[in-house]
């Protein structure tokens, strides 16, 4: 999602205890950030891969797999006799990955390696499929040469998935405030600045045909979450809003860092989360395609 593609930081886990979702132990905040993330986006990653009609007993990747969180998932899709990598530049995401896959009932149908998606350690034709959430086509690298790289280590016929968080509406009755708070530099500025149109995620459909796979679709799914918000859905919105807009930016005026922390705080007595009907929804984009036979 928008906000997590960032380098993985050092530790720190004690301030969240209060959090039902913090019974994870030792995560660092980023990795933590990512496995409270996955209670709001699960459901929404959960149809995007039903959309795909993964076959039954397929083998896939999951380039950019982060803790593993829909390499589960993904591994649930094509069981019992399928089975799933999970791929990452960060150790130290899979050290976490492993951990939580061991104590699931899949453990059997997911492994995980250490890799870059720029040069994957697979030989050509590995995997009946690949998918990547939230990672290729985020950052900035060009985004032809990293489909062609995915599309290399799938059979003739089998599909490369890329799927992004693509909108959100996340403070119900101030969308301008929202709309000014996601053009600071730590909301979706720095996803898009400087960068050519043709290489935004939403027009990833031109990827596909350039990097010559077939039938290139897209597809948008809505997660929506309200109140009255369970403990992890709650904890998932604010570390999301701290992600996000937590930090005064330089093109923040005064006035609105002081709306973002009137609204966005736990500690305030409006905070948002708190109201009665809060209502909030996001999205995210599917796009696909089918490797030549
Ligand atoms: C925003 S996280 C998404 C993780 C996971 N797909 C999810 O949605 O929970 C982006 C992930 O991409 C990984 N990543 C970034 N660049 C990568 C690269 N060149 N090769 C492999 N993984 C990479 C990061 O380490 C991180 O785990």
């Amino acid at each position: 999602m928008r906000g997590l593609n960032r380098p993985e930081r050092s530790v720190d886990t004690g301030n969240e205890k209060t959090n039902a979702a913090s019974q994870v132990p030792d995560m660092d905040t980023y990795a933590h950030k990512l496995y409270l993330s996955n209670f709001l986006r699960e459901p929404v990653i959960r149809s995007a891969a039903q959309a795909l009609q993964l076959p039954s007993g397929s083998r896939g990747l999951d380039a950019g797999c982060g803790i593993g969180s829909h390499t589960l998932l993904l591994a649930e899709a094509v069981a019992p006799a399928g089975h799933v990598t999970g791929l990452d530049l960060s150790p130290g995401f899979l050290i976490h990955a492993r951990e939580i896959a061991e104590k699931s009932s899949l453990s059997e149908q997911v492994s995980f390696q250490e890799g870059d998606v720029n040069k994957l350690p697979f030989d050509d034709d590995t995997f009946d499929w690949v998918w990547s959430v939230d990672c290729v086509g985020y950052a900035p690298a060009e985004p032809v040469p990293l489909l062609k790289e995915l599309a290399r280590v799938v059979k003739p016929g089998g599909s490369v998935a890329i799927l992004g968080w693509s909108s959100q509406q996340l403070l119900p009755g101030y969308p301008v405030l929202e709309a000014r708070l996601n053009t600071t530099s730590s909301g979706i500025a720095p996803f898009i600045k400087g960068k050519r149109p043709e290489l935004h995620f939403l027009r990833a459909l031109g990827w596909f045909s350039e990097a010559g796979l077939e039938e290139p679709r897209a597809q948008t799914f809505v997660g929506d979450v309200h109140a009255p918000l369970s403990d992890n859905i709650r904890s998932a919105l604010i570390s999301l809003f701290e992600m996000r807009w937590g930090e005064p930016q330089s093109e923040m005026t005064q006035e609105d860092w002081a709306e973002y922390q009137r609204l966005c705080q736990p500690e305030s007595s409006d905070f948002i989360l708190n109201l009665p009907d809060y209502y909030a929804f996001f999205t995210y984009s599917l796009f696909h395609g089918k490797v030549a036979k």
